[in-house]
């Protein structure tokens, strides 16, 4: 069986239990033979469970292994379509420590026996058919430490005697059929890190010792029947990240305490009934990314601090009774990518800001609410920068001075460059003023600004011209586009970084690109930064992104263009999809040696080091191949900018040990080593180099979750997955595991180069490395080709 593989490679030598030869003990083999009669397998996974047991503790009974003395340690067969019931007998396995059975069909009671195991530490018996009651006994294994019931038909009370399992981290019974309340001794896990009791018909109300689990990162209770108000000792889950009481029966007001959460990324209180004013300190909430309020009957007005939340992404207070307007400092909220305060009695004029980035389902039902599409249009013009929509005529605007932002929608035109791109502000200009010549003072102003920047600007159509006085250069490659395109392409902002701003701009025909426009005063001088764009634009490979053209402005405004990528970069494809979207082994693996194969091109043919590499800079093309961006960039910066990189790198987790004590970006090829280390860790552990785990940094938590045994308790759920449906799977996760946790090894000298990871990588997935070369059959030649004629095309420099 895979996983018990990976238990076995996790055993350091000198307890290297008995893959061969060892006969299991008599009393696990009577036990595993009455599971055996209990369970019914329709797939046949258990075929080989039969005859005397001699073989059950060398592999071959499926997902059992032993340890010393033929004890049995762990059964691990999840998602096996195995039925029938889990037999008390279990209860004589005593050395048992695992025992994963999820996603079966399992059904029947929960054995009392296994509150009997004294070496029990895991239990996953989700997503099956147990009934009746959580057995009160397992409170007794003193060292369970994950307890998952999930997903199952339990009924009943949660026993309070589950605090008795003092070295619990995870307890999960969502989804179940459980009632009464939650237990408030539950509250004294000295070490819980997660518990979920959601969608269960629980009552009563939260216990207010709540604030002692010191430990807890994940609390949901949503979807019970849960009364009561929050308890105030909530602000002391200092380490609370994801908070969840929605769809209760919650009253009272919102305590004070919940705002000093720092740690809090997802707050979810919708669907309950709480009332009372959002307070000014919601703002205490540093690090919020989700907050729903939705649907309770809170009254007051949106603080205007809730502007200082710059992480927030999602915001939902609709369905409330909010009066006042909708506070301006919401348009410094960069990320806000959802945004719902419908069906309050908001009025007054809808931001800017807000109203061109959302739809009217964001605004409804608030009949005072004014200056979004599709409503009013706001009658007060006094109240500057909040003309959203339907544009009046140039003419009939009053007579103060337009900004920017006015000027591109009354001219119908959406540059959201508009900052740097001015010129296309410009042209537009230009072009109104040829239609209609009556003067007026915004536009003096422009032309004015035109004249001085450079007039020799002459609009033109097909390939040059028309920007404004700036430079731009196409290397290789399908696109083909004038700097007016470029300069006036709809775009949106996709992210950024210490060099830049990347935005994805739509053509004029339809087509896409990335740009990434530089911040100011970071590149090296015009002719080194020249020479040096001019070299990365040569560079080629199927996994490194294609540097297809840039733009030099007037003003010294630097844009370089990419090719777009749909399925954007590694760090959102892993961590930020939706929860039905597993993501495969081969397809983690494809990617790893991708980054590899790009890395090695880089180091050994281009003597280029990254310097930068993390998740974030590895984008996805539609096969989801892998494609390192950013090489080279800090070629084209100045120090300063590299040791700012270098730094932001290191606060996302990827910096290898070694840079933290220079100043200066270093330029040796084993931190980008380290780096790729990190991204196969990611990989592996679905977790983000940032993500501390008990205080320990990634590389430290693999390495003590390995030392204790415990090697598959780091890999991806997701993963296990494959390893319990695959052959090889298992020890293929292992071999990866211990080449990546190579690569961060804080000895820069110690590390493998590109070229041996790739060739392990090969070594330990051979499928995978064959189907993604054979894809990339094509690459070579073309490649070399294209490559051939960037000289000439380099020459085709559009100069005004
Ligand atoms: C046990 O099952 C395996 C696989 O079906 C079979 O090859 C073997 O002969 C069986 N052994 C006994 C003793 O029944
Ligand atoms: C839990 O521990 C308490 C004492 O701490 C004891 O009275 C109780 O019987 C224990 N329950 C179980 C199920 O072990
Ligand atoms: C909660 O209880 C009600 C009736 O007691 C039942 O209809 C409902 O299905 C239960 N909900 C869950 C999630 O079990
Ligand atoms: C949940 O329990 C209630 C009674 O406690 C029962 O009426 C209901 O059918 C159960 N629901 C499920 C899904 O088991
Ligand atoms: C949060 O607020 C509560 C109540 O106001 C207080 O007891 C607690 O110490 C605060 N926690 C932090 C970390 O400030
Ligand atoms: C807030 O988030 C950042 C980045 O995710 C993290 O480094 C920081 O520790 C978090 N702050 C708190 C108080 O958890
Ligand atoms: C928070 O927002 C308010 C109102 O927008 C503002 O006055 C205040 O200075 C901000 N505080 C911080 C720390 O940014
Ligand atoms: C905005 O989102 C981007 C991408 O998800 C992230 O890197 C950045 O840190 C976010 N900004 C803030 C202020 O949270
Ligand atoms: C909303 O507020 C108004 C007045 O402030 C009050 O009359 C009304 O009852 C409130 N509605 C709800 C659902 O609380
Ligand atoms: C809406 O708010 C106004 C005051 O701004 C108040 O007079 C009115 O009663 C409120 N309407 C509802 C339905 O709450
Ligand atoms: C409005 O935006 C929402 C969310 O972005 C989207 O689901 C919806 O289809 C849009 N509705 C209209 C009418 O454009
Ligand atoms: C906002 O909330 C309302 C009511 O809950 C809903 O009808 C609407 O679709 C939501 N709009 C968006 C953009 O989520």
């Amino acid at each position: 069986m895979v996983i018990s593989v990976v238990v076995m490679a996790a055993l350091p030598a000198g307890a290297q239990p008995s893959s061969g030869g060892v006969v299991i003990a008599q009393a696990d083999l009577q036990g595993l033979q009455a599971i055996r009669q209990s369970l019914v397998d329709p797939r046949g996974f258990l075929r080989g469970w039969n005859g005397t047991g001699i073989d059950a503790c060398s592999g071959g009974w499926a997902g059992v292994k032993c340890g010393d003395g033929g004890k049995v340690v762990a059964i691990q067969l999840p998602f096996k379509g195995l039925a029938g019931a889990l037999s008390d007998k279990v209860g004589q396995l005593t050395s048992l420590r695992k025992l994963s059975l999820h996603d079966n069909a399992l059904g029947g009671q929960l054995p009392a026996s296994l509150g009997f195991l004294p070496d029990l530490r895991a239990v996953y018996l989700f997503n099956n058919r147990f009934a009746g009651a959580v057995p009160p006994q397992l409170g007794g294994c003193k060292l369970l430490q994950t307890l998952d019931l999930s997903g199952n038909f339990l009924s009943g009370n949660i026993p309070a005697s589950l605090a008795n399992a003092t070295r619990l981290f995870r307890l999960n019974l969502a989804y179940n059929n459980l009632t009464g309340v939650v237990p408030s001794n539950l509250a004294s896990l000295p070490f819980l890190i997660s518990l979920q009791l959601n969608n269960n018909n629980l009552s009563g109300e939260m216990p207010t010792a709540i604030g002692n689990l010191r430990l807890l990162q994940e609390l949901s209770l949503s979807n019970n029947l849960i009364s009561g108000s929050i308890p105030d000792g909530i602000g002391s889950l200092s380490k609370l990240q994801s908070l969840d009481l929605s769809t209760n029966l919650l009253s009272g007001s919102l305590p004070v305490s919940l705002f000093n959460l720092t740690s809090l990324v997802e707050l979810k209180l919708d669907g309950n009934d709480i009332g009372g004013n959002i307070p000014d300190a919601i703002d205490g909430l540093k690090n919020l990314t989700k907050l729903s309020l939705r649907r309770n009957i809170l009254d007051g007005e949106i603080p205007a601090t809730v502007g200082n939340i710059s992480t927030l992404s999602s915001l939902d207070v609709s369905e409330n009774n909010l009066t006042g307007g909708i506070p301006e400092s919401l348009s410094r909220l960069a990320n806000l990518t959802s945004f719902n305060v419908s069906y309050n009695n908001l009025s007054g004029p809808v931001p800017v800001a807000l109203s061109t980035k959302f739809n009217s389902t964001s605004f409804v039902g608030n009949i005072q609410l004014c200056g979004y599409n599709g409503s009013a249009i706001c009658t007060s013009i006094s109240s500057p920068g909040t003309m959203a929509s339907p544009p009046l005529p140039l003419s009939q605007r009053p007579t103060r001075k337009l900004n920017k932002r006015e000027l591109l929608f009354a001219v119908g035109g959406i540059c959201l460059l508009f900052l740097l791109l001015f010129s296309c502000v410009l042209l537009f200009w230009r072009k109104d003023k040829q239609e209609s010549e009556s003067p007026k003072k915004g536009a003096k102003d422009a032309t004015a600004k035109a004249a001085a920047s450079k007039p020799a600007a002459a609009s033109g159509g097909g390939g040059a011209g028309g920007d404004g006085g700036g430079k731009l250069v196409h290397f290789d490659g399908p696109l083909s586009f004038t700097a007016d395109d470029l300069l006036c392409a709809t775009a949106e902002i996709l992210g950024k970084s210490t060099y830049g701003t990347v935005y994805k701009a739509t053509m004029e025909n339809g087509t896409f690109v990335a740009v990434k426009r530089l911040r100011e005063k970071i590149a090296k001088s015009q002719k080194e930064f020249e020479a040096e764009v001019n070299a990365l634009g040569k560079l080629r490979h199927p996994n490194l992104l294609a540097l297809r053209a840039y733009y030099l402005g007037p003003k010294g405004e630097k844009l370089l263009v990419f090719d777009f990528m749909t399925k954007g970069n590694l760090a959102s494809f892993l961590h930020a999809r939706a929860p039905d979207s597993p993501v495969s082994w081969a397809t983690r693996m494809n990617i790893a040696m991708g980054v590899a194969r790009g890395l090695l091109h880089l180091h050994a043919e281009a003597d280029i080091v990254h310097g930068n590499l993390t998740s974030n800079n590895i984008l996805l093309d539609d096969d989801v191949s892998p494609k390192i961006a950013d090489c080279g960039l800090s070629r084209l910066m100045n120090a300063t900018a590299n040791s700012n990189a270098v730094a932001a790198a290191g606060a996302l987790g990827y910096r290898a040990p070694e840079l933290a004590k220079l100043k200066k970006a270093s330029n040796n090829a084993k931190s980008d080593i380290f780096s790729l280390g990190m991204i196969m860790l990611e990989l592996l552990t679905g977790k983000s180099p940032g993500d501390t785990t008990n205080g320990l940094d990634l590389p430290q938590w693999v390495a003590s979750v390995v030392e204790e045994e415990w090697t598959n308790e780091v890999f991806d759920l997701e993963l296990m997955k494959d390893a319990a449906a695959g052959s090889e799977a298992g020890e293929e996760l292992v071999k990866t595991l211990k080449l990546a946790l190579h690569c961060v090894d804080p000895s820069p000298a110690a590390r493998p180069d590109a070229q041996q990871v790739l060739r392990q990588l090969e070594q330990i997935k051979p499928s995978v490395a064959m189907s993604a070369s054979s894809s990339f059959t094509g690459e070579p030649s073309q490649t070399i080709a294209t490559a051939t004629t960037v000289t000439d095309d380099t020459k085709s420099t559009i100069t005004e």
